[in-house]
């Protein structure tokens, strides 16, 4: 193993060095087809980051194409089975799940969205019209009691994304006050009359949405007088502090968060800091090749990369780290072909084997982080981008859990369990800004893990599409008693669960070798697949 190390090392220099060709041609043999590619990995059981906060594998639900009017919501006279509006098998499906939070209205659709227009008597709402979505028009029927009712039938915490760009503090302010007081004012007693007599006891609240882009095209220090301003009406009402979310950046855009937390500083700092960070696809989900695949996975060494950049700005202005990083829309964003969004809403698109591996670099990295995030919203939760249920329109019966559902099922065992040192001999983050000239590394093993007790699970991924690999793994600092391990893998990158083959890629159990010592497992991971070991430790 210490031979391994020093080879990674050594292989790094070379390539820092201007030598090597290209990083791929210093990968084991057989990378390209011929066999197996061995590779090493080590796991530090006595190395901790931090948490794996269950909230990193939260959920954005916005109104637009169809995730909530057809997705979550079908309505209570629909012949389609549902729970008091909701989609039945959604609800089951979501529930087997868990989803931890749970984000709304949007997206571009919150800040044009006013709170009033979804309370009282569905019939008596008015009917507004989406206007970055299609322009469709929206009655409201799904408001603030269906969404909180929702969150509570399948155990989501309610994130509400408040208006900043076509909305006023006050909004916000009474908004809060409509949610969480428990009685005694005008607002609580309309809740009540509402039909909700106990208070929703909302924490999360975003200021705004995309305040950069499609919440107002504001500079930071205008976006940050902003979040200013809505604080200093956000009081706690009824015991429950709200949880105030400022708008962070695009991407890893320094610039921003560099000129929204300089106009703070001194002042009151937002609990959590939110930023976006999607990863484009070039093609349809389910027309990708090798090169557009591979071309999407190396987005994630960035995302890791953003992740420490933006967290290392955060600190210099709160060293403690009280303010919570939070990653409160990503996922893969391919191109959408039209006739998808015009049979089956905005946005529709279908997850593969390709986006079950990109949900898995996505989640391996939010553990290897755990220290440096609060929480993490996959966007959106049914049928919008990388969702985990998908219908055919929002009129179809049929629902199916996609790819990423199950992508997300394999990590659930990381919840509230402790994230462990890693480290495997492949490329590095850093590898993924190579030098003006040289070429970037193709994707490779991608590896995460956590413990509580003695209790250990790991996360291991082939992006590969053209090469098995034999990973040794050694445990530093515990010893495995037995193991277990299940697989998600289809060979064909395209391949997805349609409403014909609904069950085409699931999880099966998989194969897994403890050493005598328990000191090392081995696990083959076909081309494209992603895998959880679970350990017993001694
Ligand atoms: O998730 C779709 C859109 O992407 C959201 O509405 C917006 O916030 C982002 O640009």
């Amino acid at each position: 193993m210490m031979l391994a190390m020093t080879e990674r090392l050594s292989r790094r220099d070379f390539a820092r060095t201007g030598a090597a060709a290209t990083l791929a041609a210093l990968l084991p043999q057989g990378i390209f087809g011929d066999s197996a590619a061995k590779r090493k990995a080590v796991i530090h059981a006595d190395s901790e980051i931090g948490t794996v906060r269950p909230e990193f594998h939260g959920h954005f639900a916005e109104h637009l194409g169809s995730c909530v009017y057809g997705g979550i919501w079908v309505g209570p006279k629909s012949p389609i089975p549902n729970i008091d509006g909701f989609r039945q098998d959604a609800v089951t499906y979501l529930k087997e799940l868990g989803v931890p939070v749970l984000r709304w209205p949007g997206g571009c659709f919150a800040d044009d969205y006013h709170w009033r227009d979804g309370i009282g008597p569905a019939e008596k709402r008015p009917k507004r019209v989406n206007i970055h979505w299609g322009g469709y028009v929206e009655d409201n029927s799904f408001g603030t009691h269906e969404f909180v009712a929702f969150c509570r039938l399948i155990g989501a915490e309610p994130y509400f994304a408040a208006n900043v760009g076509t909305g006023q503090p006050r909004e916000m302010r009474d908004w809060m006050e409509y949610c969480n007081q428990p009685s005694a004012s005008a607002l609580a007693d309309e809740r009540a009359a509402n039909g909700s007599p106990s208070p929703f006891a909302v924490k999360y609240w975003g200021v705004g949405n995309e305040l950069w882009g499609c919440g107002g095209q504001f500079r930071p220090e205008a976006a940050a007088a902003e979040f200013r301003r809505y604080a200093v009406f956000a009081p706690t009402f009824g015991g429950t502090r709200p949880y105030l979310v400022g708008c962070g950046p695009s991407g890893n855009d320094t610039r921003w968060t560099h000129g929204f937390l300089e106009t703070l500083a001194g002042g009151r700092m937002p609990d959590g800091y939110s930023m976006h960070f999607y990863e484009r696809g070039a093609l349809p989900p389910e027309k990708f090749t090798d090169g557009a695949m591979a071309t999407q996975f190396n987005i994630f060494p960035r995302v890791e990369q953003a992740i420490v950049q933006q967290r290392a700005l955060l600190d210099g202005y709160d060293p403690q780290r009280r303010i919570g990083l939070i990653l409160d829309e990503w996922g893969v964003w391919d191109r959408i072909p039209r006739e998808d969004e015009q049979q089956r809403g905005r946005l529709w698109q279908q997850s593969t084997m390709r986006s079950a591996v990109a949900a898995a670099l996505g989640l391996n990295l939010f553990n290897r982080q755990a220290d440096k995030l609060y929480m993490c919203n996959i966007a959106q939760m049914v049928n919008v981008l990388q969702s985990v249920l998908v219908t055919d329109g929002p009129e179809g019966p049929r629902s199916v859990r996609t790819t990423t559902y199950y992508a997300y099922l394999l990590f659930k065992g990381h919840r509230a369990k402790t994230a462990l040192k890693v480290e495997t001999d492949g490329p590095k983050p850093a590898d993924f800004n190579p030098a003006p000239g040289q070429p970037e590394p193709p994707p490779d093993l991608s590896l995460s893990a956590s413990r509580q007790g003695a209790e250990m699970v790991v996360s291991l991924v082939n992006p590969r599409p053209d090469a098995s690999m034999d990973v040794e793994c050694a445990l530093r600092g515990a010893s495995a008693r037995r193991g277990t391990a299940q697989i998600l893998h289809d060979s064909d990158r395209n391949a997805a669960n349609g409403f014909d083959h609904p069950d085409r890629v699931t999880i099966q159990p998989h194969q897994v070798a403890v050493d005598g010592a328990g000191a090392t497992f081995r696990i083959t991971l076909p081309a494209l697949s992603v895998a959880t070991v679970n350990l017993e430790l001694s």
